[in-house]
């Protein structure tokens, strides 16, 4: 381990607790050449950076983040604040050179993570956007049977997405807590919270969004503001339904909310091809199911009697990520999606390559999430510009 990747993370929240157990773990089960320096700890809130310091071992701290553009000890800015600061921080930072690795959504707007792509590319620095189920062994196994071609022709995909947290009319927006319900800061609601990490599974699994058709609602049309004080108009999607086209021919329906009483991180979804289908739910992250026809019909006989769905407990060592953890039959938490994909972008940065998903893959998904919600504003079909 003769070289340091010495990290500057912004942010000291939910993602920022998970962004730095994953630096403190890479070391114990990525066998990676560099080692994780936790170097600079940064928020608005000194009194939460010194909080995280001392938990997650940070040197020191920073309250400005424009101080880690040219500190000499940072290589990684990793972006773990509300979206409307993603912009700024990530170009500032590719343009002083360091790497970025930035929570999704990737940004506000697809104009907005078009300058960021721009900014990364023509620095040429690594960079990276924690899409992190993609790194869910079962997720990523879905994957692996889609390459392998146990699909066949894809007909259908099926994405719901749901919370529940924000029901109740008393829940203000805005503020540190609830910045989510706020547009001005979070860019959109459930978009680009949570159907951004649907799509960019789709995407991943399923090809290309060429089309969507969507429809939003604000259940609730004024919250008091937690900054001002007064009631305000809510400007963010509580609820989004959109249907898709892919460009591989099949349909597509996603769905998200918060509110879906009872759900707290409802994720699921389902391919179904000429072939087969898979079927993931976050609630039960260990199993991926999966239904194969193409292998009963070319048996000597079809047990019909037998055939079924098989749910598949994705914990062998032959299993997505499982070979660095325990042994077979015991499981990983949401917290190594994240260890996960810091693993695979420090081995594609010693293999000189971007890891996946990269800014550019960010845009993608922003790019659609924002046709969804200009569909839902014109009621138009609308292309997503995704090729
Ligand atoms: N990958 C995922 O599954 C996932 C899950 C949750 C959140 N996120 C994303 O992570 C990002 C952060 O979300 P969170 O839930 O951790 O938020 P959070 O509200 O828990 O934490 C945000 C932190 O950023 C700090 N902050 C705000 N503005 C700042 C600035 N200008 N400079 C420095 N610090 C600043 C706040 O003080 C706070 O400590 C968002 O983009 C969100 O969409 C991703």
């Amino acid at each position: 381990m003769a070289k340091e990747l010495r990290v500057a993370l912004i942010g000291c929240g939910f993602m920022g607790r998970t962004h730095s157990n994953a630096y403190r773990r890479l070391n114990n089960f990525f066998p990676v050449e560099h080692r994780a320096v936790l170097k600079v700890i940064c928020d608005v809130n000194a009194a939460k950076a010194r909080t995280y310091q001392d938990t997650w071992g940070y040197e020191r701290l920073e309250t400005d983040w424009t101080r880690l553009l040219n500190a000499d000890d940072v290589d990684l800015i990793d972006i773990c604040v509300p979206n409307r600061y993603h912009r700024e921080i990530a170009v500032a930072a590719a343009r002083a050179g360091k790497m970025v690795c930035c929570e999704k959504p990737l940004a506000m707007n697809v104009a907005e993570a078009e300058e960021m792509v721009k900014a990364v590319e023509e620095a040429g620095v690594p960079n990276m956007i924690w899409f992190n189920y993609r790194r869910v062994p079962a997720i990523s196994l879905a994957r692996q049977i889609v390459e392998e071609g146990r699909i066949g022709r894809p007909f259908h995909y099926r994405a719901l997405y749901l919370q529940d947290y924000t029901i109740s009319e008393d829940v203000p927006q805005g503020g540190d807590a609830l910045w989510r319900l706020d547009a001005k800061v979070a860019g959109s609601g459930v978009t680009g919270d949570l159907l951004a990490h649907s799509i960019d599974t789709a995407m991943w699994l399923n090809g290309p969004i060429t089309r969507v058709a969507a429809r939003t609602e604000t259940f609730i049309k004024e919250r008091r503001h937690v900054e001002t004080g007064r009631r305000e108009p809510v400007t963010i999607d509580d609820a989004c339904m959109f249907l898709a086209e892919f460009a591989n021919g099949s349909l597509g329906t996603f769905e998200s909310t918060r509110y879906a009483r009872g759900r707290k991180n409802y994720n699921t979804f389902e391919l179904n091809g000429a072939d087969g289908s898979v079927f993931f739910d976050l609630e039960e992250p260990e199993y991926l199911q999966f239904f194969e026809y193409k292998q009963l019909q070319s048996g000597k006989k079809t047990e019909s009697h037998l055939t079924g769905w098989r749910k598949i407990h994705t914990t062998n060592s032959e299993h997505p990520y499982m070979n660095r953890y325990w042994v077979p039959g015991t499981t990983i938490g949401y917290e190594h999606t994240f260890l996960n994909a810091l693993g695979d972008f420090v081995m594609a940065l010693e293999a000189g390559a971007c890891a996946q998903p990269d800014f550019r893959a960010g845009l993608q998904t922003q790019k659609v999430c924002d046709a969804v919600l200009e569909s839902a504003r014109s009621g138009l079909w609308l292309e997503t510009g995704v090729a």
